[in-house]
Formats: C-alpha cells, structure tokens, sequence
C-alpha cells in the first residue's frame, strides 16, 4: 500500500492549518492509502545546532520526536507539509523540522550516499495567511519548501495557499473544502499545480 505522510505545522489545533490539511486528507482517503498524520508539536523536537554529527555519520545527534517524521520521509510515497505563514515565512515549529533534515542534505552532499534518488515521490506544500490576498503573500515560504522537497528527494508538485484567514477562516469555507476534497481525490495525477485562494 502507498503512503502519505501527512504533517501539521501548526501550533493551533482545529485551526486553518489543520482544516486545509484535513480536507485534502478526506479526498485521499477514498483511495487506498496508508495515511499517517502527523501534528508536529505534539513532538518533543530539538532545533538543529549545526553540530555536523550528521555530516560525519549519516544520523542525526538527537534521538526525539524526528525520529517520528524520518521513518516517515524514509517510506513515504507523498509529503504533505501543512504550515501556517508567520513573518512571511513558514512557522517555527515547521521551520525547525525543515532544519532537521539537514541529515538528508549531507547524505547527499556531505557523505555522498544515495537517498531515494530516482524515487517517484511526491512533495505537497499547503499554507495559510491571516492577511488578505497579494499575489505574492506566500513568496517568502516558497524557497524554503522547495528546498526542503528536494532534501528529502520529492518532487515539489503542488502549493496550495489560502490567504486572509484571520478574517475568513477556512472552517467556513465550503468552496475550499470541495476543492481540496477533489484534488485529494485526484492525488495520483501528476500534474504541478499552483492554487492561491
Ligand atoms: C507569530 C505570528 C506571525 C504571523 N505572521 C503573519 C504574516 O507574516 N502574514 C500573514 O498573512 N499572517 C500572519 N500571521 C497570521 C496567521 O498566518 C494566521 O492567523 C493563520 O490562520 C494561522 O494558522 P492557524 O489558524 O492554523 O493557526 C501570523 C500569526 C502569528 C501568530
């Protein structure tokens, strides 16, 4: 059976983040996947100190919540990364995972180890943003998740960002939801997609 890992950056529980993210789920869930969710602050996660353990051992210096999501990025066949927008980037909490993953990074390029190469993986980017709409809301994120996807060996298929929460939050918006619901259900097409609500 395939799988999704499925994360939620948020600190708020029940909030847009997570409804954005439940929606897309609702839509996988009609197709036979092994979904696995995952709300990262109910993991005890420490930041990255640049020690270079991972640099030297392929392992990262910590043994805590990580090791949760690594399982995670080593036998998923989709990442989705729920993450809401502060100070114009993702949040800390989904920062300090993406930092985590510098162990992938030096796999790669440090020890010069293969890591998932010429997997066919997916990587799902969703965010929300208090403010209302600007073409360019979310530009500060956009970097980082592509960054991150290619860390961890997915490729960096669809962004799906919903602006002006803070007024509108996503809980009442049935044309959200039936959107994500689709695109949920349509996950095994491999089209890239950029939607900005
Ligand atoms: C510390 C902090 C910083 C924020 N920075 C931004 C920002 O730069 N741009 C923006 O549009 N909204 C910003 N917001 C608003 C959040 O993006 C918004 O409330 C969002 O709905 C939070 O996600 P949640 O509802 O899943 O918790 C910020 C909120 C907090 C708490």
């Amino acid at each position: 059976m395939k799988k999704v890992l499925a994360i939620m950056g948020s600190p708020r529980r029940n909030k847009n983040t997570e409804k954005l993210l439940d929606f897309l789920l609702d839509g996988i869930k009609e197709l036979n996947y092994d979904i696995n969710k995952i709300i990262v602050k109910e993991l005890d996660i420490h930041s990255c100190t640049g020690c270079d353990h991972c640099g030297r051992t392929s392992e990262c210096v910590f043994k805590d919540g990580m090791d949760l999501l690594y399982e995670g990025f080593d036998t998923s066949d989709i990442v989705i990364f729920a993450a809401p927008l502060y100070f114009n980037s993702i949040n800390g909490l989904s920062k300090n995972i993406v930092d985590r993953c510098q162990k992938y990074w030096s796999i790669k390029y440090t020890i010069g180890d293969n890591y998932m190469r010429g997997k066919d993986r997916k990587g799902i980017f969703l965010s929300v943003g208090g403010a209302p709409y600007t073409h360019n809301h979310f530009s500060g994120t956009l970097p980082v998740m592509d960054f991150f996807f290619r860390a961890i060996n997915c490729d960096y298929k669809v962004n799906y960002l919903v602006s002006n929460t803070d007024k509108n939050p996503i809980v009442d918006n049935v044309n959200i939801k039936n959107e994500l619901f689709q695109i949920g259900k349509n996950i095994d097409n491999n089209e890239s997609f950029y939607l900005h609500r």
